[in-house]
């Protein structure tokens, strides 16, 4: 049997991938979800915003599967400012897409089997040189992304101090990557660890927070629509590719981390230049480790 542990299985492209991963005969999901899962599928209470409801989700994972096989961390939200804080004080957005993620895997990182996978989603906004929409990361200081009140340069048009968390949260989703994949017990244990950005692929529930004409655009690019637009990517190609990184049928070349999503066909370039910055990535792991209360090392 093989075992996946999911997040953000409940819509979009993790809907998807979750789909198809429970097709295959011998996979066993084990979903995290703060609502319903989607039909046909179980899921066990999980809120990212919570580090309580993180720790909760880790036992009741512990006490369904000993092992895992594959952990999927893809949940993940955008919102239209930086202002939310979540009951244990973080910011919103890095609470969520990275902080939650960080504990979560930390807590089952020993669970992993030997040859297991990790995959976790970023986003091509982490990259200035990717010219998307969003303002591009200026930092990865874990300590200013869980209190943007503390830093110095946060944003003051609200959008954009929003956009810029975003971004900075897949930043750290790189960084966290790349660190697990250096740390000696992953690699003792020959994880296989991949930050997938599934580039732009409209349609999803992702821009929910969005004013109404941003999400009807978007709603309606995710149609046919989408190949007037050919960096689009389609749903259903940026499943199917979580999914095939999930299950290892995708596999990174030699010394690569970071795939992309780009025209529907998985590529696997350089992330970010602040990405690639080995002095981030281990500060980065050591605040993150601090902010959720656990110690430094992996264990
Ligand atoms: N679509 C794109 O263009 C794009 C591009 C680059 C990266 N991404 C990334 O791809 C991933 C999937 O996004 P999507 O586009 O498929 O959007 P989506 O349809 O909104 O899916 C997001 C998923 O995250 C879950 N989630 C959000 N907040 C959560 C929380 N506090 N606790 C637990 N689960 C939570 C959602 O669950 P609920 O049902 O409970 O809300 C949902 O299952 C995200 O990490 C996103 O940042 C997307």
């Amino acid at each position: 049997m093989t075992t996946i542990v999911m997040t953000g299985a409940t819509s979009g492209i993790g809907e998807i991938a979750a789909r198809k991963m429970a097709t295959v005969p011998g996979n066993r999901l084990i979903l995290g979800a703060r609502g319903r899962a989607p039909r046909g599928l179980n899921a066990y209470r999980l809120d990212l915003a919570s580090l309580d409801s993180v720790r909760s989700f880790a036992d009741a994972v512990g006490e369904q599967a000993p092992e895992i096989d594959a952990l999927v961390l893809n949940a993940g939200l955008s919102r239209t400012d930086a202002d939310g804080r979540t009951a244990d004080g973080f910011e919103t957005t890095f609470a969520v897409n990275h902080l939650g993620h960080y504990l979560l895997l930390r807590l089952l990182l020993a669970r992993l089997t030997d040859g297991g996978v990790v995959v976790l989603t970023t986003s091509g906004t982490h990259n200035p040189a990717e010219r998307t929409l969003l303002p591009p990361p200026r930092h990865a200081d874990a300590r200013l992304l869980a209190h943007p009140d503390q830093d110095p340069d946060l944003d003051r048009e609200p959008r954009t101090a929003g956009g810029r968390a975003y971004a900075s949260s897949k930043l750290c989703t790189v960084l966290t990557a790349r660190a697990l994949a250096a740390q000696p017990e992953a690699q003792a244990r020959r994880l296989t660890v991949v930050a997938y950005d599934p580039g732009p692929t409209p349609g999803t529930g992702l821009v929910r927070e969005a004013p109404l004409p941003v999400r009807a655009g978007w709603w309606l690019l995710g149609s046919p629509l989408r190949r007037i637009v050919p960096r689009f990517n389609s749903r259903a190609a940026a499943g199917r590719a979580l999914a095939e990184l999930a299950l290892g049928t995708a596999r990174p070349p030699a010394g690569h981390v970071h795939a992309a999503l780009r025209r529907d066909r998985l590529t696997w370039p350089a992330p970010s230049d602040l990405a690639l910055r080995d002095d981030l990535m281990t500060k980065l792991w050591h605040d993150s480790a601090a902010l959720v209360g656990l110690p430094t090392h992996s264990r």
